[in-house]
């Protein structure tokens, strides 16, 4: 992709390098919103209302980082984001089985994912650190929020 001239004096290569991989979290993280939203939304259960409560928070916390993530794409001259038919393609996150709606299942069934979205996260702090340290720390930030709900999640497992 030919991205756009701005004054930030990264060079080009780097620039795209970053983009990449800040799209391919942008992807990820558009697909745990709509998880984390879908488990929002279904969960039933003794736990109810404690779930549904914490899921929403961990969703508004995965939109926060996806505008951040999208939008440093943009900074750096990219594109940001990606369409849904890609996201679905592209995404490493399971499907979401809606008809699976037991509160401790789902909690689980969340937890498996947010995890492979955190430790996706915590590989490209390393990748993105000599090419950009701000998008670098951007994804740190945003690995220790998704450590974070997974710790409050798995709490609620034990
Ligand atoms: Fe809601």
């Amino acid at each position: 992709m030919t991205l756009k001239s701005t004054r930030i004096d990264l060079p080009e290569a780097h620039r795209a390098q970053v983009s990449a991989l800040l799209n391919d979290v942008a992807i990820t993280l558009t697909d745990l919103y709509v998880q984390t939203k879908l488990a929002h939304w279904n969960v039933r259960g003794p736990h109810f209302i404690a779930y549904h409560e914490l899921f929403d928070a961990v969703a508004s916390h995965v939109q926060d980082a996806l505008d951040s993530i999208a939008e440093r794409a943009v900074t750096l001259g990219s594109t940001g984001g990606s369409p849904v038919g890609e996201v679905a393609e592209k995404s490493p996150l399971e499907p979401w089985p809606i008809t699976d709606r037991q509160d401790h299942r789902v909690i689980r069934l969340l937890s498996d994912r947010l995890a492979v979205a955190a430790n996706q996260i915590r590989v490209v702090i390393t990748k993105t650190a000599d090419l950009d340290a701000d998008s670098s720390d951007l994804f740190t930030e945003i690995s220790r929020q998704l450590d974070k709900d997974l710790w409050f999640l798995e709490a609620h497992q034990e």
